[in-house]
């Protein structure tokens, strides 16, 4: 399971690929919290489609607004100990394929951040 981190003094947010001991430590940073169901999950909980080599990640069963003041961010994909993302602007289709490999398909999850609705997965 991957974890992202979010600063609360700049808006960044950060994907971490080392845990280190306890939370994280400067007041600034914040791990967010993964949503996984709820009222909003029909527009923000990632569906994931498998096709051979490839996962690719919509966000929600209902499609998700890109507008400029809410959109999903990114999508991300871990499986074992890869990560996989692609950033989305507004406009844009939030959906994205990455290539990780039949074997690994059912071990992934996948996630989707949104601006307004915070992160989701799909378990
Ligand atoms: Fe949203």
């Amino acid at each position: 399971m991957a974890n992202f981190i979010k600063c609360e003094k700049c808006g960044s947010i950060l994907g971490m690929f080392v845990k280190g001991e306890g939370e994280v430590c400067s007041p600034d940073l914040t791990k967010i919290p993964v949503i996984t169901e709820g009222e909003k999950a029909p527009k923000h909980k990632p569906v994931v489609e498998i096709d051979g080599d490839n996962i690719t990640v919509k966000v929600g069963e209902a499609a998700h607004p890109m507008d400029d003041d809410h959109y999903i961010q990114f999508v991300a994909v871990s499986v074992d100990n890869e990560l996989y993302a692609k950033c989305f602007e507004p406009g844009d289709v939030a959906e994205a394929t990455f290539t990780i490999g039949a074997d690994k398909a059912d071990a992934a999850v996948a996630y989707a951040f949104c601006n307004l609705h915070g992160l989701w997965s799909s378990e």
